[in-house]
């Protein structure tokens, strides 16, 4: 049987990273089969490829900006993705390819026909079979970053984005859910993190059920 593949989206900020590590450790012990991955960044090359994104000393041209994260996509979804979910894994990704959509294209006003180009060239196809996004309000996720900032990291190159660019991707994420609405899921990041997990269990629990991801219905 196959995988089940699910992306958690959202601007910076929101706290989905976090969220992935808890679903991933409650599935875990649920006795599922799950792989953490990430974009960009999932892969030896998507690594180096993200220090180059993210570096706030290095003046990225939108185009290059959009290629260098479809090409962190190709090889995620060739050697890593597509791999781990035909063997029958639960794949859970920080970002994928609506991150594309929502940054490149509202963000940096791609257009729609160009960024679906891009996507289906990198993906060939590959789509989550469950999306979420973590909504929050832009102040709200600028005031997270800002404080992350100043205790474990530095400002990454997109987080050093207007407050305008901001508003834009989350917009464009809530339109892709209002578009999507079976497979995009958006969870209210209001609250503490165990507030949100609830959410996020109240969401995957059946979707896992309803593609009969038990992990019992996985031996043999
Ligand atoms: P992260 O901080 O969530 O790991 O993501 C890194 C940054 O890259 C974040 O600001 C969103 C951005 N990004 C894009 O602009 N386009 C993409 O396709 C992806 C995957 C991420």
């Amino acid at each position: 049987m196959g995988g089940a593949f699910i992306t958690f989206e959202g601007i910076d900020g929101c706290g989905k990273s976090t969220q992935l590590r808890l679903l991933a450790s409650e599935l875990r012990m649920r006795g599922h089969e799950v792989v953490s991955t990430r974009e960009p960044g999932g892969t030896p090359l998507g690594q180096r490829i993200r220090n180059i994104l993210l570096d706030p000393q290095i003046e990225v041209d939108p185009l290059a900006e959009l290629l260098l994260f479809a090409a962190d996509r190709a090889q995620h979804v060739r050697t890593l993705l597509r791999p781990a979910i035909e063997s029958g894994n639960i794949v859970l990704s920080d970002r994928y390819a609506d991150a594309t959509a929502a940054y490149q294209g509202a963000g940096r006003s791609f257009t729609t026909e160009m960024i679906a180009e891009v996507i289906h060239l990198a993906t060939s196809g590959l789509k989550p079979d469950l999306t979420l996004i973590f909504d929050l309000p832009v102040a709200e996720c600028l005031a997270r970053t800002r404080r992350r900032t100043e205790t474990d990291r530095q400002t990454d190159r997109l987080d050093a984005e207007d407050a305008a660019f901001h508003a834009r991707v989350r917009d464009a994420y809530l339109k892709l859910a209002a578009q999507e609405p079976d497979r995009v899921r958006v969870i209210s990041a209001c609250g503490s993190i165990n507030e949100t997990h609830d959410r996020v269990l109240e969401v995957v629990t059946p979707f896992l059920k309803s593609k009969d991801q038990s992990p019992k219905s996985k031996v043999g």
